[in-house]
């Protein structure tokens, strides 16, 4: 219970006694569920100041900078963990064992496989189609396929179906380059890393031995750890409003999958390279600035701004650390770099952007070193969804295995027409 109180006074009703909450970090919350016996609903568009649920996974203060994952500062993480235990930290709320973390380990690179059936799946997409479009249509398959981990209410089929989900994604992801290319599928390779194991499957072919690039490597791992879970993002409010009606484990994901692909969200790595391949030079940003700032221009910064961030993404911080350390060693002189350092300058001398708080987010950096370690614009989405899925797991699973669950079902404010008859013929 709570000793702190909202009073609401609504007109010819009692003054109405709301109940405030704290968590253990981060805004109060007032608890309206009551509201709905005052005849009254909350109206909250975008969910701006909406809580839709408790969570004790990550959490963001967004005025800090501040990003934390089951009380761990992200970039300690990401300098000095990897993504796989950076997975069982979301999922399992600590850090594990030595003998904990081995096991996790075997099971996920021994889950990498998939089921070579699924492999005629990827036949029936035109060559020219978009990775994302593949991945949504092949996890949301995995229900056709894996029969044995639907029940949701049986938490050991919830386990296999989160360790199927984490261990298939890169080979899944992997699959919608290689069918897009032309060139046959690599089959996972349990000897290296998960993002070795990765970049293995992308670039490897039969007919060569391939040698995993410790810095790509590295940077792929950062890479995973940095999209890991972002707290109730879009897609994974999706992830939990598909989940909150029983909805088996692959649906949800590939649901969540969906919304990661619009440019505002997990698109905007890949519409941020488009941006800076469009803006092309420095001396064109100007115009594009004032594009951005323009009212009747719908046009935005890519890769600039976020809901919660109005200090800057700690992410985009490693990010862009990353993104030197890649091009330093693998000696790459892009243009695009050039570009878009010297759009961040001047975005962030910007009065515009300063008022706004619009400072260059993990989306930013992502793409140049997606771009530097080779791999296409049309892959950044998916890499982004390989990694979310740890975090779209863990909130699913923190979401059912909390008592009293309930179907998410917002109501609305009614706008259309009342009181019409149908015309008498
Ligand atoms: C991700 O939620 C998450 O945590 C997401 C994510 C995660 O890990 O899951 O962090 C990943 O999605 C990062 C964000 C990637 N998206 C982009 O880079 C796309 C470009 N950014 C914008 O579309 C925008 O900033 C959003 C969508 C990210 C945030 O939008 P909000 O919070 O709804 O803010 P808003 O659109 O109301 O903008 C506030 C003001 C507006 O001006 P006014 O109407 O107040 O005059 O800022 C302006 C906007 O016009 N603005 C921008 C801008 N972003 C906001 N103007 C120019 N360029 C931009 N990028």
């Amino acid at each position: 219970m709570s000793d702190k109180v909202a009073i609401l006074h609504l007109p010819g009703q009692d003054p109405v006694e709301l109940p405030i909450f704290s968590g253990t970090a981060g805004n109060d919350v007032i608890d309206i569920r009551s509201l709905g016996k005052t005849g009254y609903f909350t109206y909250d568009p975008g969910f701006l100041a909406t809580a839709s649920c408790e969570s004790a996974i990550t959490f963001i203060d967004g005025d800090e900078g501040i990003l934390l994952h089951r009380g761990y500062a992200i970039d300690d993480l990401a300098y000095k963990s990897d993504y796989l235990e950076v997975c069982y930290l979301l999922l399992n709320g600590q850090l594990p064992s030595e003998k904990e973390f081995a096991k996790f380990k075997h099971t996920v690179l021994h889950h990498t496989m998939l089921h070579e059936q699924l492999v005629a799946f990827y036949r029936g997409f035109r060559r020219d189609s978009h990775p994302m479009a593949i991945m949504v249509g092949v996890v949301g398959a995995l229900s056709a396929f894996y029969h044995d981990s639907l029940d949701i209410t049986n938490e050991s089929c919830r386990e296999i179906a989160a360790f199927r989900l984490i261990s298939k994604m890169p080979t899944l992801a992997a699959m919608s380059y290689k069918y897009s290319i032309g060139q046959p599928f690599m089959y996972p390779d349990n000897t290296l890393s998960y993002a070795g194991n990765f970049l293995k499957m992308m670039f490897g072919i039969p007919c060569e031995q391939y040698v995993v690039n410790p810095v790509l490597e590295s940077a792929m791992d950062k890479i995973l750890i940095l999209h890991a879970d972002h707290e109730q993002n879009a897609s994974t409010s999706t992830v939990r409003l598909a989940g909150s009606s029983g909805a088996n484990p692959f649906a949800c994901i590939a649901a969540g999958i969906a919304s990661l692909w619009g440019p505002a969200h997990g698109g905007a790595n890949e519409a941020c390279l488009e941006m800076l391949e469009e803006i092309g030079t420095v001396d064109r940003i100007p115009e594009f600035v004032a594009r951005a700032k323009d009212k009747d221009d719908p046009f935005r910064l890519m890769g600039f701004g976020h809901r919660v961030y109005k200090n800057h993404d700690p992410r985009a911080t490693v990010m862009r650390k990353t993104c030197h350390e890649v091009l330093d060693d693998l000696k790459i002189d892009d243009p695009l770099l050039d570009v878009a350092m010297e759009l961040e300058r001047i975005a962030l001398e910007d009065p515009y952007f300063i008022e706004k708080k619009l400072y260059p987010n993990v989306d930013f950096y992502s793409g140049i070193v997606l771009r530097a370690m080779g791999i296409p614009r049309t892959m950044f989405t998916v890499i982004f969804a390989v990694s979310r899925t740890i975090g779209w797991i863990s909130h699913w699973k923190e979401m059912l295995d909390q008592p009293g669950q309930k179907i998410g079902r917002p109501r609305q404010m009614y706008t259309g027409e009342v009181d019409l008859h149908y015309p008498e013929k």
